[in-house]
């Protein structure tokens, strides 16, 4: 378990006081994904490196397995490094060595006997998918290969944990979707706790299962993935959900609203899970007098549960409308009304 707690840091360049982290609180389990998502300058790259220590908080502290990292000693500091593999936008090899040597170097670091990281380079080609490329030089390989072999070198010793910042940033859709089914075989063939930094809603909603939304140095709203996008309640969260789960009237429908003369309620209804199944519209009409008609509807699978979100005008006298509601709080539907 990794714990944050209350985690601040400052930088100062040019004179200039930057508060990179505020009052950060994470929990982290083990085998969980998580997606730290915030646009530029958020914070998220400071916060992931405090994870390894690579940076140390001003306040606050870092606990891995129920020990402060500041209370390692820095020799030991490394071996708790080790436990902890990375991966890079920008890839990070080097490009004067091949594959199969910038495989190897966390191996060669740690005194690994050489017919042992023989075999490890290729059990790990193996599992990235890379076998026969290993004579190659990073220029010789597309982007996709390259964040391959970054994976590969970032398992060799066996971490715990994988920190990941914008891994997928510098690859076509195609090859981010391919990178992001690795890092979810790695999560559960190998167990391994997987921290993902990103800017890309696209990179949560694929494969995270938990993520926290960090804006000016904080974070701003966490929980399970499903949660926060059934039902963002932060304006920066809505912007990030919004383009992966519409849930907005278009314009045009908008006007027609306006020109409306009869009592009605426009209503945004939630389905999460099983109620998304029931026949809630129907049994609304059938046993209550109102009129209903779906302006919007949008139906996504969030972790392998059904997320339904509708736009509903619901038309009928002030009492109906208010079962209507009612109706809608007994069965579990979240609703909130929209106004135009
Ligand atoms: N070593 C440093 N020295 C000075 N300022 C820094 C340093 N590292 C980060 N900062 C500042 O701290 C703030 C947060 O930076 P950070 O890199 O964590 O953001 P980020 O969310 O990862 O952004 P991006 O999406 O652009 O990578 C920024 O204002 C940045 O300029
Ligand atoms: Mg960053």
């Amino acid at each position: 378990m990794i714990k944050i707690s209350h985690v601040s840091k400052s930088f100062v360049s040019d004179a200039q006081k930057v508060k990179a982290l505020r009052d950060v609180s994470l929990t982290i389990e083990k085998g969980q994904i998580w997606g730290i998502i915030g646009f530029s300058g958020a914070g998220k790259s400071t916060l992931l490196r405090m994870v390894n220590a690579l940076e140390v908080p001003d306040q606050g502290f870092v606990e891995l397995d129920g020990r402060k990292l500041a209370d390692y000693p820095e020799k030991e500091l490394r071996s708790v490094r080790k436990r902890i593999g990375m991966i890079f936008q920008q890839f990070n090899l080097l490009e004067s060595r091949t594959v199969y040597e910038n495989i190897a170097i966390p191996l060669r670091l740690n005194h690994t006997p050489a017919e042992q990281i023989a075999a490890r380079v290729e059990e790990l080609l193996a599992f990235v998918e890379l076998e026969g490329r290993k004579d190659a030089y990073p220029w010789q390989l597309s982007g996709g290969q390259k964040q391959r072999v970054g994976i590969a070198r970032s398992l060799a010793t066996n971490p715990e944990i994988l920190l990941c910042d914008e891994a997928t940033s510098a690859l076509d859709p195609d090859t981010t979707e391919s990178i992001l089914q690795l890092l979810a075989q790695i999560n559960q063939k190998l167990g391994i706790t997987i921290i993902l930094v990103t800017h890309q809603i696209q990179v949560v909603q694929r494969i995270c299962n938990r993520v926290a939304v960090m804006e000016n140095g904080q974070i701003v709203e966490q929980g399970s993935v499903l949660d926060v996008f059934g039902n963002p309640q932060q304006p920066i969260t809505q912007r990030f959900v919004r383009t992966v789960i519409p849930d907005e009237l278009p314009e045009s429908l908008v006007a027609d609203l306006q020109q409306e003369k009869r009592e009605y309620k426009l209503l945004k209804l939630r389905f999460q899970g099983e109620v998304a199944k029931e026949n809630i519209l129907y049994n609304i009409n059938r046993r209550i007098p109102v009129e209903s008609s779906v302006l919007f509807a949008a139906v996504t699978e969030l972790q392998q549960v059904i997320l339904g979100i509708f736009i509903v005008k619901f038309i009928g006298p002030a009492k109906s409308l208010a079962a209507t509601t009612e109706y809608l709080d007994r069965h579990n539907v979240v609703w909130q009304e929209v106004a135009v």
